[in-house]
C-alpha cells in the first residue's frame, strides 16, 4: 500500500505483468478489438469514498451485486477491457477494502488517499504509477455496471484525443455533473452544485469515469484547482483545463442504466435488478429456458449448458455450474454446486458448496447435498441429507436417509459404492463405507463398514406381544 510516500511496489515498476484481473472477466479480451493492443493501460479504481448513505458497517464498495462485491465487478470489467495494471485508491483505515482488493486482484497496487479531497485528488494518489502507462482509465468502484466494452471505447478514443469522458442522457440530471458544449465542442464539465440557472436544463451528464493519455495525465490533474462550491479537486475539471491548453476531449456515450452509481440501498437494489436482467438475457441467449426469468436469481458466474430449464423461485449463489439438459425445479437453492447433464434438482432442493451431481442424478424435495459427489443416475428423491460423501453411480438414497457426518467437532466422510440401496430413514454414521450393491435396511443406524452385496439390518428386531394393548387398556379402565 502506498500513502503519500511510495511504499515498496507490489509489482516492480516497469516490469510487465499480466494482471490476474484479466482472467476475471467472462473470457472476453477486448485488446484484440482495438489497436489499443500495443498501448499499455493502467486502470485507476477509486474506492476512497465513505459511502455514508448505505447506513452500513460494511464499506460501500464491498456490498454485493449478483454474488460479488461492487469492487470486484469493476476490477473484472477494467481487466477485461485490457488494463495491464490496476491501481486501487482507498481511504485511510479501509482494511476490509484492501483485503478484498488483494483477494480479487493480488498484483494490483493499492494507494491511500489520505483525505477525501475530491476525485482528481484521488486519482493523483496513484501518481507514482500514472506516468508509466500510455492509457489511464479512471473507474469508480461504486459504479459497478459499466461494461468492459464501454471502458474499451474510452481507451479507443485516446487514439485521437488526450482525454475521453463518458456521457449519458439522464432521465433526471439533478446531482450529476453536466457536459457543457460551446460551438459543438465540449468545453467543460460543471458539477451540479456549480451550475448556472440555464445549465441546469442540460440533460447530458458526466458518468464520472474517463480515460486520459498517460503523457498528459499528471500535468492536467495537477492543474486542477478547488475553487468551487464544494472546495474539492474535481476530476471533471480536467476537461476545462484541457480546453484552455488546446487539448481535445472526446465524448463517449453510454446508456444511463450502465452508469448507475450506488450511494444507497435503493440504488443497490436497482443495480441488482439491471444486473439480473443482463445475466438472464445472456443465459437465454446461450440456450436456457426460464419459466419466469424475473423470479430467478443468478450470480455473476452462474454457468449453464444448453437446454437447461429453470422453474420459478430458484436462487443461484456463486460458483454454480449446470450441465446440458438439466432441470432445476421451483424453490431450489444452489451455491458452489455442479449439476450434471440431464440431472433433475428440486422442487425444494438445496445444493450447498461442494455438491457435485453426475449425469442424470435426481435430487428431490427437501434434500440437502453438501461436499458430496454423486455418481451417474444417483437418486435421492425425498427428505435426505448427504454431506461429506461419495455416492456411487446408480445408488438409491431412500426418504429420510441421513449421513451423520459431524460429531460436534470433526467432519467425517461417508463412502457409498455403486448400485447401493439405502433404505428409508437409514442413518449412515461416518466415517463409514458401504460396498457396491449392498442393501441397507430401512431405519438402520449403520456404524460399521458394510461389505459389497450384503444386506445390513442395524435396528432392533421387531417384538410383538399379542393382546398386550387390549390388556393394558382394560387395566386402566378398572382404575
Ligand atoms: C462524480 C462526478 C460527476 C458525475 C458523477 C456521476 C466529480 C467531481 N464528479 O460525482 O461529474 O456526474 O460522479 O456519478 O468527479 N472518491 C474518492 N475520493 C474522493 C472523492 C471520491 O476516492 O475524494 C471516489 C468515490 O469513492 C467514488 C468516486 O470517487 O467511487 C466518485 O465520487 P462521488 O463522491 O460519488 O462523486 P459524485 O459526487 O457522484
Ligand atoms: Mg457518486
Amino acid at each position: 500500500m502506498r500513502s503519500n510516500a511510495p511504499l515498496p511496489a507490489l509489482v516492480e515498476p516497469g516490469r510487465h505483468v499480466d494482471a490476474p484481473s484479466l482472467s476475471l472477466g467472462a473470457g472476453l479480451d477486448l485488446r484484440a478489438m482495438t489497436s489499443s493492443a500495443k498501448r499499455r493501460c493502467l486502470a485507476v479504481v477509486l474506492a476512497a469514498g465513505e459511502g455514508k448513505r448505505m447506513r452500513s458497517e460494511r464499506p460501500k464498495v464491498l456490498h454485493e451485486l449478483a454474488g460479488r462485491t461492487m469492487l470486484a465487478h469493476v476490477l473484472a470489467a477494467v481487466g477485461t477491457a485490457g488494463a495491464d495494471r490496476l491501481a486501487i485508491v482507498v481511504g485511510p483505515n479501509q482494511d476490509e477494502v484492501v483485503a478484498e482488493a488483494r483477494r480479487v486482484a493480488p498484483t494490483a497496487e493499492i494507494f491511500v488517499q489520505t483525505a477525501p479531497l475530491g476525485t482528481a485528488n484521488a486519482v493523483l494518489a496513484a501518481k507514482p504509477v500514472l506516468t508509466e502507462f500510455d492509457d489511464i482509465l479512471v473507474a469508480f468502484a461504486d459504479t459497478p455496471l459499466v461494461m468492459p466494452e464501454t471502458f474499451a471505447k474510452l481507451r479507443q478514443a485516446l487514439e485521437s484525443h488526450a482525454i475521453a469522458v463518458l456521457g449519458f442522457e439522464a432521465a433526471d440530471p439533478a446531482g450529476y455533473g453536466r457536459l457543457i458544449f460551446e460551438n459543438g465542442v465540449l468545453a467543460a464539465i460543471r458539477e451540479d452544485k456549480d451550475l448556472g440557472e440555464n445549465e441546469r436544463r442540460i440533460s447530458l451528464c458526466n458518468a464520472g469515469l474517463m480515460a486520459i493519455a498517460g503523457a498528459h495525465g499528471v500535468a492536467l490533474l495537477e492543474a486542477i484547482g478547488k475553487t468551487n462550491a464544494q472546495g474539492e479537486y474535481y476530476l471533471s475539471d480536467v476537461v476545462g483545463v484541457a480546453r484552455r491548453r488546446g487539448i481535445g476531449v472526446a465524448v463517449v456515450s453510454a446508456p444511463e442504466e450502465e452508469v448507475l452509481g450506488i450511494n444507497d440501498r435503493r440504488q443497490l437494489a436497482a443495480a441488482e435488478s439491471v444486473l439480473q436482467a443482463r445475466l438472464k438475457s445472456r443465459a437465454m441467449e446461450s440456450g436456457v429456458t426460464f419459466l419466469d426469468p424475473e423470479r430467478v436469481h443468478l450470480s455473476y458466474d452462474t454457468a449453464f449448458g444448453r437446454d437447461v430449464r429453470i422453474e420459478p423461485d430458484v436462487f443461484f449463489g456463486p460458483r454454480v455450474k449446470v450441465g446440458d439438459g438439466a432441470v432445476i425445479r421451483a424453490f431450489s437453492h444452489l451455491e458452489g454446486a455442479e449439476v450434471g447433464p440431464g440431472a433433475i434438482v428440486g422442487p425444494f432442493a438445496r445444493l450447498r458448496p461442494g455438491a457435485v451431481l453426475g449425469e442424470a442424478v435426481h435430487i428431490g424435495n427437501f434434500v440437502e447435498v453438501k461436499a458430496a459427489t454423486l455418481g451417474t443416475g444417483v437418486k435421492a428423491n425425498h427428505l435426505a441429507y448427504i454431506g461429506d460423501a461419495t455416492i456411487g453411480a446408480g445408488t438409491n438414497v431412500g426418504a429420510g436417509a441421513i449421513t451423520c457426518n459431524y460429531d460436534g467437532f470433526t467432519k467425517f466422510r461417508t463412502e457409498v459404492g455403486e448400485g447401493v440401496f439405502v433404505g428409508v430413514n437409514a442413518a449412515l454414521v461416518a466415517p463409514v463405507k458401504i460396498g457396491a450393491g449392498a442393501y441397507i435396511a430401512s431405519g438402520s443406524v449403520v456404524t460399521e463398514d458394510v461389505a459389497a452385496d450384503a444386506l445390513v439390518v442395524a435396528r432392533a428386531r421387531q417384538v410383538e406381544k399379542p393382546f398386550w394393548a387390549k390388556a393394558f387398556r382394560a387395566k386402566h379402565r378398572k382404575v
